[in-house]
């Protein structure tokens, strides 16, 4: 039974839905819409006390420690002044390519674009064997081993992409923080779900194609309400404060309590990944709603650190779009 209060919510939301989309705004992807966030407290799980840990792997003992520290140097990039995206080419030269990702996305230059499938999820409610939490250093990274992995296919994808991971961007103050940008302005936080494409075997493999990767991202919008399902990841972050560590769940949660499957208004575009090697592999699909979090959500983000110091501001700013076209999916 829905309370009344709520019922009263979502009718005033709906009626404002049903007047945005009258005067053509909704269609605007410079017109966001108010985040719903009082939906999220009808039919969100609360976290509870079952999300515990089950271990937490500490780094490799001394032996293993140091070839993983040989492997880790070829990968060694950041975002400080040294190690940094400018610094990227030099070892990444794919990073200077002519197809990078993030890009600032301008309604104004976006062509409108009618695709003939929505845009498909399955199994986002499926609960996960495992689900890893991952400080690797860039960002907090969040995989899992599923029967089958969830998968996204319609849109403008032309075949199925099978769930990889998901990880996080963000910055040190509210103005900052997010990849892509939207009419020049950026959001405090984005979210990525990484995709490969399922007949390519894996995210290794399909790197190597054009088509190999989709990655759906997310901005979020500061709101004095938490994001109840971020909740679920935020109690782990405390625990990876410092260092670099993986947490594996006692009791995994679907992706989707993150609030995540859309089929529809969206930006997509053919880009790359935004951090070495910057392969430009990447199919683009950016939801033009935003998600929302609370300051002491993000905070706890901001809190973390990795072996190199603060892990903070860890976005590559945006690149030249090269005359690549910009569709608008309504
Ligand atoms: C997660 O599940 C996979 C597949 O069942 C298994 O190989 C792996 O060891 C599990 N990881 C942890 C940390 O339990
Ligand atoms: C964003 O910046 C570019 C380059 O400076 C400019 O051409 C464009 O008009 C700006 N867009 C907005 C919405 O201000």
């Amino acid at each position: 039974m829905v309370p009344p209060a709520s019922r009263v919510a979502i009718a005033i939301l709906w009626l404002s839905h049903v007047f945005l989309t009258a005067r053509g705004l909704v269609h605007h992807y410079s017109d966001f819409l108010p985040p719903p966030t009082s939906w999220y407290n009808l039919w969100l799980p609360r976290p509870t006390d079952d999300l515990l840990l089950l271990h937490i792997q500490q780094p490799p003992a001394q032996g293993r420690y140091q070839h993983s520290r040989a492997l880790s140097r070829r990968r060694h990039f950041g975002y400080s002044r040294h190690n940094g995206p400018d610094a990227w080419p030099l070892e990444y030269p794919k990073c200077n390519g002519e197809r990078q990702s993030p890009i600032n996305l301008e309604s104004d230059e976006m062509y409108r674009l009618v695709v003939a499938d929505r845009l498909q999820w399955h199994g986002y409610w499926d609960r996960p064997r495992n689900l890893t939490l991952t400080n690797n250093g860039h960002t907090i990274q969040v995989s899992g081993n599923w029967e089958t992995a969830p998968t996204i296919s319609g849109g403008p994808l032309e075949s199925e992409y099978s769930f990889s991971q998901l990880h996080f961007h963000w910055g040190s103050n509210d103005k900052i923080g997010s990849e892509h940008t939207v009419g020049n302005v950026s959001f405090p936080m984005e979210m990525h779900l990484v995709h490969y494409k399922k007949a390519y075997g894996s995210q290794d493999e399909a790197v190597k194609y054009e088509d190999g990767l989709a990655v759906v991202s997310f901005l979020f919008q500061l709101s004095e309400w938490p994001n109840p399902g971020l909740n679920a990841i935020i109690p782990f972050l405390d625990a990876m404060v410092g260092a670099e560590l993986e947490v594996t769940l006692v009791r995994p949660f679907p992706l989707e309590i993150l609030d995540v499957s859309f089929p529809s208004e969206y930006v997509t575009y053919l880009g790359s990944l935004t951090t070495p090697p910057c392969s430009e592999v990447v199919t683009w699909i950016v939801s033009s709603r935003p998600l929302t979090l609370s300051h002491e959500q993000l905070a706890k983000f901001r809190y973390l650190s990795s072996a190199d110091g603060e892990l903070e501001n860890n976005f590559r700013p945006v690149q030249p779009t090269n005359g690549r076209p910009v569709f608008y999916v309504t």
